[in-house]
């Protein structure tokens, strides 16, 4: 399916929960938290219905995200179902990793190959200010234990923080240590917390200036353009840069939202919702035409939207 710009949407990231076991504190938004009352939430079959319908629109890459997915009841079970789908060529999950290690096997079992764990720092200290709680040395366990299991890629994602990140060091050595494929991503200010930016483009050219980099390829259908290996590395790393670098003009995706409803690009405020159309019994045709109007209004650049981005933080929509 291509939108008006030609651009071939191909890829749904699916927020199964808006609900979070950390706080980190750019992801608040401008509401505090307060949670999409339950019997809002689609359900896995509702879900699985919209899988199907994607898959008919030729969209057969699915990401699993949150605030954070591990938090949702039986989530391998969503997991197993989407893999069992014929067509489906990707599926993963972005997770915070604190509730990993419990659940690493029955994904595995259910099919799923790869994962991205959010990680802002390899500092206890900072990992609590950031997050506001102290899980470091879990979310380094689980990230062992899934090269340990097999899964490939592991990427980590690093939101780069003024005064808290910056230095990139830790990250460049943990990607000597372990074959992870560490992002560096640029904080969109989603939230009132303002201040804390930082141009990744900068923080790239000086790498670029300090080592000899080989180019590298990592599976994936996001946003990371290339990948970069330091000799002697046995992961990679690469950069995310939403506004220095941006990369609209090659988006391939739409959003589905914990309560059903679909967005066309994460700095639009406009959704259209599914989930009244579905549980009212809409056929499918139906669930398609709403689909296609939507994504005939998909802006062509996050500049579009730009005033109606302080909003909700990422969580209620997955990053
Ligand atoms: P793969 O490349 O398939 O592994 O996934 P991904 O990088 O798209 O997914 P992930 O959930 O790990 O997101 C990484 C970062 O990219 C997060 O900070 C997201 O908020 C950001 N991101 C993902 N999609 C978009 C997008 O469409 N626009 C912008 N501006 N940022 C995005
Ligand atoms: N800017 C950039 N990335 C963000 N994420 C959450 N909030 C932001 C933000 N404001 C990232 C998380 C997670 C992914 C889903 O989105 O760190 O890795
Ligand atoms: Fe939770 Fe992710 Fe938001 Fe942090 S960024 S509060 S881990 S949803």
């Amino acid at each position: 399916m291509k939108d008006r710009f030609e651009r071939q949407i191909n890829y749904m990231r699916i927020s199964v929960t808006d609900r979070c076991n950390l706080r980190c504190f750019y992801c608040r938004g401008v509401q505090d938290f307060s949670f999409i009352p339950h019997e809002e939430i689609l359900t896995y079959e509702e879900i699985l219905r919209l899988v199907r319908i994607a898959l008919k629109l030729g969209i057969d890459r699915f990401r699993l995200t949150g605030g954070e997915p591990l938090v949702r009841k039986d989530i391998e079970n969503l997991v197993q179902e989407i893999n069992r789908l014929e067509g489906v060529r990707d599926l993963s999950l972005t997770t915070n990793g604190l509730l990993l290690p419990d659940y690493l096997e029955k994904l595995k079992a259910a099919g799923l190959k790869r994962l991205n764990i959010s990680l802002d720092t390899l500092q206890a200290d900072k990992y609590k200010k950031i997050t506001g709680f102290d899980g470091l040395e879990k979310v380094l366990f689980a990230i062992t234990r899934a090269l340990e299991l097999g899964f490939d890629p592991v990427k980590i994602n690093v939101v780069l923080l003024k005064g808290l990140n910056e230095e990139l060091d830790d990250f460049i050595q943990l990607a000597f240590a372990l074959p992870v494929h560490i992002r560096f991503i640029e904080l969109m200010e989603f939230s009132p917390e303002d201040g804390y930016f930082v141009s990744g483009k900068q923080l790239r050219e000086k790498l670029y200036h300090e080592y000899a980099l080989e180019t590298m390829k990592i599976a994936g259908s996001g946003p990371a353009r290339n990948h970069y290996r330091i000799k002697g590395m046995k992961g990679s790393f690469g950069f995310i840069l939403p506004y220095s670098d941006h990369f609209c003009g090659s988006c391939n995706r739409l959003r589905l939202s914990a309560d059903g409803k679909l967005q066309t690009c994460l700095f639009s405020s406009e959704t259209t919702d599914l989930k009244g159309p579905l549980r009212r019994g809409a056929r499918e045709e139906e669930i398609i035409s709403l689909i296609k109007e939507a994504l005939a209004r998909k802006p062509g650049s996050w500049a579009d939207n730009h005033s109606q981005v302080k909003r909700n933080g990422l969580r209620s929509i997955g990053g």
